[in-house]
Parts: C-alpha cells; sequence; structure tokens
C-alpha cells in the first residue's frame, strides 16, 4: 500500500518483515489504523524491510517498524534494513517521531531492545508504546497495533 504524497502532505514510511499470515494481519491492523479517516494530510508508504531504501528513509517524516522476534533479536530483514541506511541517514533524521511493533511465539523482549538500541543512535523520537504480542492475533493485538499507527500517523498530523 503506497501513496504519492500531496504538496503539504507528510509521509510516514512503515517499514516491516511480515513472513506469515498472523503477522500481515498485524500490519494490515497498524495501516488501517494509520490510514484513520479522522486523520488527514499523511501518506503511507509501506515497504518490506528487505526492499526499503536510504531514499526512502530520508523523504520519509516519521517511521512504522513492525518485525518477528528471531533468536532473541529483531528479524535479519529488518536488521539488513537498518545495516543499508545507518550511517547514511545518520544526523539527517534525528528527532523524528517512530512506532514499533514486534510478533513472536513466547519472548519479544530481545527484539525489541535490538531494535531500540539502533533508533536510539538514529534519535528517533518514540511517540507510541511498543507493541509487543505473543502467540496467536485475536481481536485485542489487532487494536494495539490499529492504535499504534493512527498514534503515529496523528503525531505527523500535527506535525
Ligand atoms: C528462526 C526463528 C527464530 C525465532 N525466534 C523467536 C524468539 O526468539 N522469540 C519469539 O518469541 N519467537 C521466535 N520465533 C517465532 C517468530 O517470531 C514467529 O514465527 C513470527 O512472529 C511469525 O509468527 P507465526 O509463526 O505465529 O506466524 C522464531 C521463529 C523462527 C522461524
Amino acid at each position: 500500500m503506497t501513496e504519492v504524497p500531496v504538496v503539504g502532505e507528510r509521509t510516514l514510511l512503515v517499514v516491516h518483515h511480515t513472513p506469515s499470515p498472523p503477522t500481515r494481519e498485524l500490519l494490515e491492523a497498524v495501516l488501517a489504523g494509520a490510514h484513520d479517516p479522522d486523520i488527514e494530510g499523511v501518506a503511507v508508504r509501506s515497504v518490506p524491510a528487505l526492499g526499503a531504501t536510504v531514499p526512502d528513509v530520508l523523504a520519509a517524516d516519521g517511521y512504522l517498524f513492525g518485525t518477528s522476534a528471531n533468536f532473541g533479536y529483531m528479524s535479519g530483514a529488518l536488521k539488513h534494513f537498518f545495516d543499508t541506511v545507518y550511517y547514511p541517514c545518520l544526523d539527517a533524521v534525528a528527532g523524528r517521531p517512530f512506532g514499533l511493533w514486534v510478533h513472536g511465539n513466547n519472548d519479544t523482549a530481545g527484539a525489541v531492545r535490538s531494535v531500540d538500541k539502533i533508533v536510539a543512535g538514529l534519535a528517533l523520537t518514540q511517540v507510541a508504546q511498543t507493541v509487543e504480542i505473543t502467540g496467536g492475533v485475536d481481536a485485542a493485538a489487532r487494536e494495539r497495533c490499529y492504535e499504534l499507527g493512527a498514534t503515529v500517523a496523528v503525531t505527523l498530523a500535527e506535525g
């Protein structure tokens, strides 16, 4: 789901690793929240972590990151994304807002920590509590992801 921003719009870049139907449900809930009809002036770009580039990051005004927990860390795909963009984007993105969601089977703590360290290095500003979901995806999980997407989008809209 990619939108071309019109003049005056702000861009929310969603960078995600979505390896399965349950994680797809979470992504869709995040995007639905970011597209909440009450939020105006925000173009949402959703890009898989393995396809997201330095220009994508530089052109955005805020970020949502989504990943599975893998071996107590973020997914290799999201790690590859950060490896790719970190130094080229350092300084350029300081202060921009972000949010994070993580899905795992039973323990997402290490994955969250791994992202937290990198976004701290980039000096991004966390504007919504990280959403951690373990196990099955139910309505409550989808709702939390919706709120996450909406909160970061509203932050951008209020710019
Ligand atoms: C190689 C591998 C490592 C994983 N490591 C973790 C982990 O450290 N913690 C955790 O909670 N889940 C872990 N998982 C589970 C994934 O996070 C989970 O499969 C993913 O979020 C997709 O969810 P689903 O399997 O319910 O579709 C791992 C899965 C794989 C394939």
